[in-house]
């Protein structure tokens, strides 16, 4: 039975790097039926807001959403839509792979890792911040709950026995930070046990910077706690080669919403010379998360394919001297062949 997915395009480069994205999913026979909804500058038109309540409930009927960048205008009191989209939907995971292609800017070969980013609580709190009357002392707070904690690194281990990866590394900060990353860490090390398999690897979140940056290739999967993700996920899509091939998916227990980690790219829009890599690398996960494993291979594997060997077909941040639509022929052909 065809599966049907909300599909939202976005603003700016959206529509361009969607419809790129589509043809290539079409070209593979998934039997996916896209359902078209606003949101962004679009929705704001013609409905007045940025996220209309129908968009949600078709994201809640068909429990995955394809999303372009979304603009959220700035100081007219909107708050961003991804954040809402993320409360609405509790999408408590944050799942980022950085994954190796050839011909980017990047100093390393071979990087296969995954970031989970807990995306709903940590330090990014919108109560527990306070200025002092005197305006000399600001005060932020932490919320771990054990809760939170346990269903991020749970993610994580089913992740890793899914993609049948070795290791998973809890980067925490519990030295320190004693009581909320000593929870998290605690709550590491009580999951890990359900997964005798597994490795589960502890480091500092310091350390793991610098890891990260000397030896990329002994990181299989990361879990950490939200803002230290935030950070590690950027410095991971930076080495290899930055936004251009960076997909996100944010994770809930109902619905999964799967994007290109960059924005709408006002500068470049209309001029059809947007990168479709990353939205395409977030269509493959989400067809991972609907067991079609095999075909989300194949959009990662035309995607290295056309970089290797059609390098004047791809987008000019590529290096390339093609533009969208020839950086899409050209994976069409391979996945057709
Ligand atoms: P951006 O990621 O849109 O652009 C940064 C730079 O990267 C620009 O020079 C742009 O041309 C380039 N770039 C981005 N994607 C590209 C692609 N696929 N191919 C080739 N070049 C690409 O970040 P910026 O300028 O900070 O934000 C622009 C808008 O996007 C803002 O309204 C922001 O709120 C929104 N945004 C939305 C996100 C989302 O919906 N997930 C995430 C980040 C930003
Ligand atoms: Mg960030």
């Amino acid at each position: 039975m065809s599966q049907t997915i909300a599909v939202l395009k976005g603003d700016g480069i959206g529509p361009e790097i969607m419809e790129a994205t589509l043809r290539v999913l079409d070209a593979l026979d998934c039997d996916l039926t896209y359902e078209f909804h606003d949101a962004g500058l679009a929705a704001l038109d013609k409905h007045g807001t940025l996220v209309p309540p129908e968009t949600l409930a078709a994201i809640e009927t068909h429990r995955v959403a394809l999303k372009g960048p979304l603009t959220t205008p700035i100081g007219k009191g909107f708050s961003s839509i991804n954040v809402q989209l993320r409360r609405h939907f509790d999408l408590y995971a944050n799942v980022r792979p950085a994954i190796s292609f050839p011909g980017t800017r990047s100093r390393y070969d071979n990087i296969d890792l995954i970031t989970v980013r807990e995306n709903t609580e940590g330090a990014y709190l919108a109560e527990g911040q306070s200025l002092s009357e005197d305006g000399e002392t600001a005060l932020s707070s932490i919320r771990v709950t054990r809760s939170g904690s346990g269903r991020i690194v749970r993610y994580a281990f089913e992740l890793a026995r899914q993609k049948g990866r070795q290791k998973v590394t809890a980067v925490h900060k519990a030295n320190i930070i004693k009581t909320s990353s000593g929870l998290f860490l605690e709550v590491a090390r009580e999951v890990a046990r359900d997964y005798p398999e597994i490795e589960l690897e502890e480091m500092i979140v310091d350390n793991a910077c610098m890891q990260l940056v000397m030896n990329p290739n002994q990181f299989d999967v990361i879990v950490t706690t939200n803002l230290f993700g935030d950070i590690l996920s950027d410095l991971c899509a930076g080495l290899v080669g930055g936004l251009g091939l960076a997909p996100g998916s944010n994770i809930g227990s109902e619905v999964a919403i799967f994007e290109a980690v960059h924005g709408s790219a006002p500068d470049i829009a209309g001029k059809k010379i947007a990168n479709p890599c990353a939205l395409l690398l977030a269509a493959a996960d989400m067809l991972d998360h609907l067991g079609m494993v095999e075909k989300g291979a194949k959009i990662r594997g035309s995607i290295r394919e056309v970089l290797e060997n059609d390098r004047e077909q791809v987008t000019p941040d590529m290096g390339g001297s093609g533009n969208t639509d020839t950086f899409a022929d050209a994976l069409v052909k391979v996945v057709r062949r």
